[in-house]
């Protein structure tokens, strides 16, 4: 990386590691210009109180109508990140529009209704720890833990939470991983596409024949008032979202949380004693910030020019969210901020981090996301105290997106299995 002054850095579509370029972009300074893929000119926030400022930002917009090159035909059909962009709903909406698509979904997204989820975590926890094992069984004690487990949880949990019929979850599965992933030509992510959106119809026409006590319902309702609250192409984009947003998010975290245990056994040590009022709570908050799931997250255009930190931004300028970055900026980190550290001073304070967003699009499910991860991370090593990674941290392949931050494999040695 060229890391003269000014020199625009390049965003590299394959991802890797962010950490070695964010610290050096952050010695830089706060905000950074970038080179998006196809030459597409961005820029990028980085520093922790930047970051903050700009999220907040009343002159900051999420709407692709802000985006100036899209807007004047500049940005070629087929466009690698087009749709993060172009998708509508919530995360692409302003003002009373956002308000209203969220505050529907937030309603009966309640801590209420996260908290009924709890029992049905564990148990599908539970039932994915067996799995693990059996996998490891046949295959000579070695297990992929992403694959076997911290996919298949988000997916089974986002499940309950709409209301999807046993006969749909498996397809569900298989397609939401389709559409994100970015191994596979723009044809097939397309029809998978086009099935996902296919078979939430199908998921809303069961609920709204049989409304159950999930969110599906919810919407439906919402959907059926008077006064047009939520049209049925909403109601079918709220549900995609659900399932994309809390998806490779919560599996990134638990992938992160894993390997930052591995890699610091004395940490790990602490949480299974519950030594000075540690806990897997702090894990989950620590991993967040150590090693952020969501690394850059596109897009937000700031509708006119905007200084941050003494950097202007100009008016129609494509900005990523450098969530990665901002939670290892030194300066309010510490000179440590690099260092995984769950008895860190303010850990469980949700001020200390970035990496569920802030602002009015702040993660929507972080309540279902924490208590997910925490009962996950809590179980596994319970079940498998001497878990371990089954090759070296720098074996690990990594992600091939800088939208995600994790590795695309974690193969793990279970040990002894307690229970
Ligand atoms: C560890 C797991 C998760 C992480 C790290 C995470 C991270 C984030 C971040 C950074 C944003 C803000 C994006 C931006 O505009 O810059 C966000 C928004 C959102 N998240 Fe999460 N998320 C997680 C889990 C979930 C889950 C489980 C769900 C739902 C089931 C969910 C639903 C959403 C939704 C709907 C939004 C959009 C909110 C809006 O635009 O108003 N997330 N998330
Ligand atoms: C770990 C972080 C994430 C990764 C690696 C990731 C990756 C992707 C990829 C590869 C796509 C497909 C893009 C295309 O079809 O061209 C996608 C679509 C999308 N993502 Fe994410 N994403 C992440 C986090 C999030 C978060 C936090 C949100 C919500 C705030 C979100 C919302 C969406 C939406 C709405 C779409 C479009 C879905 C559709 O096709 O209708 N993603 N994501």
């Amino acid at each position: 990386m060229d890391t003269s002054p000014g020199t625009p850095h390049r965003m590299d579509p394959a991802g890797g590691c962010p950490h070695a370029d964010n610290a050096r972009l952050l010695e830089r300074g706060a905000v950074a210009a970038v080179v998006l893929p196809g030459e597409v000119e961005g820029m990028a926030v980085l520093g922790h109180e930047a970051l903050k400022e700009f999220l907040a930002h009343p002159e900051v917009a999420k709407g692709a109508e802000h985006f100036t090159e899209l807007r004047e035909g500049r940005i070629a059909p087929g466009w690698p990140l087009a749709t993060f962009a172009t998708v509508r709903g919530m995360t692409t909406a302003d003002g009373e529009d956002h308000r209203r698509l969220r505050s529907l979904v937030s309603k009966a997204f309640t801590a209420r209704r996260v908290e009924e989820l709890r029992p049905r975590i564990e148990e599908l926890t539970a039932g994915l720890l067996d799995d693990l094992r059996a996998a490891a069984e046949r295959d000579g004690g070695v297990a992929d833990l992403r694959r076997h487990f911290a996919m298949p949880l988000p997916m089974g949990v986002i499940g309950e939470l709409l209301g999807v019929d046993a006969e749909h979850r498996d397809r569900l599965h298989h397609l939401s991983n389709q559409v994100v992933a970015t191994d596979i030509g723009p044809e097939k992510a397309l029809a998978a596409n086009r099935e996902l959106v296919a078979v939430l119809a199908a998921v809303a026409v069961a609920r709204g024949e049989r409304p159950g006590d999930d969110l599906t319902s919810a919407l439906i309702a919402a959907r059926d008032e008077e006064g047009d609250r939520l049209s049925q192409e909403e109601l079918i984009g709220t549900l995609v979202l659900m399932i994309i947003a809390g998806h490779e998010t919560t599996l990134n975290l638990l992938t992160n949380a894993v390997r930052a245990l591995c890699g610091h056994r004395d940490q790990l040590e602490l949480v299974m004693k519950g030594e000075g009022g540690v806990g897997w709570a702090d894990v989950v908050e620590e991993t967040l910030r150590w090693d952020a799931p969501v690394s850059y997250f596109p897009f937000r255009y700031p509708v006119r020019d905007l200084t941050v930190d003494g950097t202007v931004i100009p008016k129609g300028t494509p900005v990523l969210a450098g969530y990665s970055a901002a939670g290892r900026d030194p300066s309010v980190h510490g000179p440590d901020a690099d260092r995984f550290d769950v008895t860190r001073p303010g850990r469980s304070g949700a001020t200390r981090h970035l990496s569920l967003g802030h602002g009015a699009h702040y993660c929507l499910g972080a309540p279902l996301a924490r208590m997910e991860a925490t009962i996950a991370l809590e179980r596994l090593f319970t079940r498998f105290p001497d878990l371990d990674l089954a090759v070296t941290e720098a074996e690990l392949s990594r992600h091939s997106s800088f939208v995600g931050n994790s590795v695309r494999a974690l193969p793990v040695r279970l040990g002894t299995s307690h229970g």
